[in-house]
């Protein structure tokens, strides 16, 4: 187990499409564990492992962050196969420190996915939970939720960003 760096937008391995997981062995285990361990560490609800790196389908989460109730997910080759109802809600990412955003995503989803073992489960999210499935499941395919915000305030951020970064006040990993 290790803390691992966690890649800082506009990281150009951030944008990478991940390729599914297929060997569910010590050395998947040994990540995730990493994963996990770093979630907690940050502190965040959720990890993708894009965000450390690793451009495979496989992400972390637990929106409990109460850490004497820990009781981390962990969520691989994941497919959103049911979407229902829209809700707009503020949205931070590991990859963004310290900026935030209002972001609309589906208000109940449906994900199919393998755990640490490959077994196959389906499973329904619903509110935060669903929230921070979707943003994960989106770091998989090379989205920050900086890209679904409204084109407006979207280009406010990326300046404050910018800006942030050459006052020496955000770190840039690339
Ligand atoms: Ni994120």
């Amino acid at each position: 187990m290790a803390i691992l760096p966690i890649l800082h937008y506009p990281d150009p391995r951030l944008r990478r499409a991940c390729v599914a997981v297929e060997r569910f062995d010590g050395r998947l285990h040994e990540l995730i564990e990493s994963m996990v361990e770093t979630m907690y560490e940050a502190p965040g609800v959720g990890l993708a492992a894009p965000q450390v790196g690793e451009a495979i389908r496989l992400l972390v989460y637990d929106p409990n962050p109460d850490p004497e109730a820990r009781a981390a997910r962990v969520v691989i080759n994941p497919e959103i196969v049911l979407r229902e109802g829209s809700v707009v809600g503020e949205e931070g990412c590991l990859s963004v420190p310290q900026f935030y955003g209002d972001v609309a995503r589906a208000e109940r989803i449906v994900v199919r996915f393998q755990d640490r073992d490959g077994t196959v489960h389906e499973e329904e999210y619903l509110d935060l939970t669903a929230r921070i499935l979707q943003h994960e499941i989106d770091h998989l395919d090379g989205v920050v939720f900086i890209d679904r915000m409204s084109a407006l305030k979207r280009d406010i951020l990326k300046r404050k960003i910018r800006k942030a970064a050459k006052a020496g006040d955000y770190t840039l990993t690339a």
